[in-house]
């Protein structure tokens, strides 16, 4: 099935892109999926995501956080972040989170402690941490990403959207385990004891509808009430149903994208 991007069609190469990477792949079923991210992606209020966090488990001694399509990183660095920047004391019991992507190539990006960020992710983080940033630090090395289009000069050599290759640091880089697995799998074994924020942002938007909702009916079963699931844009953009078969399932939508699970 080959899926129309959202903003930018990222397989063309020449196309401005805001992300940290834009590697795109075919799967074995002939899905067309993309990897592009980037740190404190819009769709979601990270600080009100951290606060809504620490409130809704503050009688919970330690929170299961599992990230699926985790893809370089950039997604669990900005959780990371913004629990850092909203509660070091907190954020611990949060902390490590565990992180899953399907795609072996971007999971050896994550893996490396490197990251490509453009001028849009540096905006986004002198935002987010008040212009003290201490979680990347510039690097002589570069990171090449197989099949990313983006572009080191920027489009036209501009330097637009350009990106430049940042060494993570320890802080980020020990809060969060990388792992190449599948997302249904890793589903299929989790065990919640309500105490659970699962994140899966910005991929069943690639699926069909009946994939899609295969996987939120998993969800719904393995959840238990007060866990959080959280989502993107891109998904409900994708199918504009999705957010109604959620609350379907027993989730309230407590902030955009944003979902707690209740009793049945
Ligand atoms: C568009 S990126 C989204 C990245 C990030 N979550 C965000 O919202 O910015 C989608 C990611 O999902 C991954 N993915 C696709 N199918 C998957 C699966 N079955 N299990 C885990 N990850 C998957 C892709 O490899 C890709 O890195």
């Amino acid at each position: 099935m080959k899926v129309n991007f959202y903003t930018y069609n990222y397989n063309t190469p020449n196309k401005v892109s805001f992300s940290s990477n834009a590697r795109t792949y075919i799967t074995k079923k002939e899905e067309y999926i993309g990897t592009m991210t980037f740190l404190f992606r819009d769709d979601l209020d990270w600080p009100k995501l951290a606060n809504c966090a620490i409130q809704n488990f503050k009688n919970k001694p330690k929170v299961n956080v599992v990230q699926f399509a985790s893809s370089d990183g950039s997604e669990a660095y900005s959780f990371i972040i913004s629990m850092l920047e909203e509660s070091p004391q907190f954020a611990k019991k949060f902390l490590p989170l565990q992180a899953y992507d399907i795609d072996p190539e971007v999971v050896r990006a994550a893996k490396s402690g490197y990251i490509n960020l453009t001028k849009t992710d540096i905006d986004n983080l002198e935002i987010y941490t008040n212009g003290n940033n201490k979680y990347f630090a510039k690097t002589g090395t570069k990171l090449i990403i197989d099949n990313d289009y983006i572009f080191e000069s920027g489009p036209n050599n501009t330097g637009d959207f350009a990106y430049k290759t940042y060494k993570v640091s320890e802080e980020l880089t020990k809060n969060v385990q990388f792992n190449n697995k599948d997302m249904y799998k890793v589903l299929d074994e989790l065990e919640d004891n309500f105490d659970t924020i699962l994140m899966c942002r910005n991929i069943l938007g690639y699926f069909d509808i009946t994939r899609a909702r295969y996987f939120i009916d998993i969800v719904a079963q393995k959840l238990k009430p007060g866990s959080l699931f959280v989502i993107g844009g891109f998904d409900c953009d994708t199918h504009k149903t999705l957010d109604q078969y959620i609350e379907s399932k027993n989730f309230v939508e407590i902030l955009p994208y944003i979902y707690q699970k209740i009793p049945n």
